[in-house]
């Protein structure tokens, strides 16, 4: 059982504050922005695939003060914390295979962080196949995951994932995310951990034009 809404409908007008401060023991959101920045220095049409309530999405929306940014979601939750320029994102809950059906090769930056633990293993492939579809050709795919180790900080993490979301999470390990993403994209372009651990691994992925 999820009891992450409900610890969270506690902590009133202080959640978004709270809920930065636990994110912020597993990944430095600035970091990781700022690293997706240097890969990819201008972007006009940028998706976000799996956006939760925007943590990411309100970084993207600031380090790319001229793109249009459409944020996606399964959840209903999708966008509510968001607290920057709303005049150019527009978050929706839908899937990405829905998206990549109706806006094929519209986007020139795609990002997917710290999603695919959260997806079933079957539907994984399908999620990777729609943001394939739905990239400009040339258009660059930044992908982030918590990579799978045996450490105490991991074991947090699951712990955290399993019981404050409520969803059965599965974490690849690194190689594995390689070949995962290798299988629709070849080989990345670069690689990168983000602060301050190194089980943040990112990749940088390239369409063929
Ligand atoms: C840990 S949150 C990450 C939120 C955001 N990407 C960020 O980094 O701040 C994981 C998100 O994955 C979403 N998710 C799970 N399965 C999904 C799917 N099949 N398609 C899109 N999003 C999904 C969940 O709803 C949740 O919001």
């Amino acid at each position: 059982m999820a009891i992450g809404p409900a610890v969270r409908a506690l902590f009133g007008p202080y959640e978004r504050e709270i809920a930065h401060l636990y994110r912020s023991i597993f990944i430095d959101l600035d970091d990781w922005i700022g690293r997706i920045g240097a890969w990819v220095p201008d972007a006009q049409n940028i998706l976000e695939v799996g956006c939760g309530e925007g943590a990411m999405t309100e970084r993207l929306c600031a380090r790319y003060p001229q793109a249009r940014i459409t944020a996606i979601d399964v959840t209903p939750r999708v966008g509510r914390l968001f607290a920057g320029d709303a005049s150019r994102v527009e978050f929706l809950q839908m899937t990405v295979e829905d998206m990549a059906a109706r806006h094929p090769q519209a986007y020139d930056l795609i990002v997917l962080s710290d999603v695919i633990h959260h997806v079933p293993k079957a539907l994984r492939g399908s999620i990777l196949t729609a943001i394939h579809q739905a990239l400009a050709p040339g258009g660059m795919f930044v992908f982030k995951d918590w990579a799978r180790t045996s450490t105490p900080i991991h074991w947090m993490c699951h712990a955290g994932d399993r019981y404050l979301t409520g969803d059965q999470v599965s974490y690849l390990d690194e190689q594995e995310i390689r070949s995962f993403l290798g299988e629709r994209f070849g080989a990345p372009q670069d690689e990168c951990r983000v602060r301050p651990w190194r089980n943040n691994f990112a990749l940088m992925l390239r369409k063929a034009s």
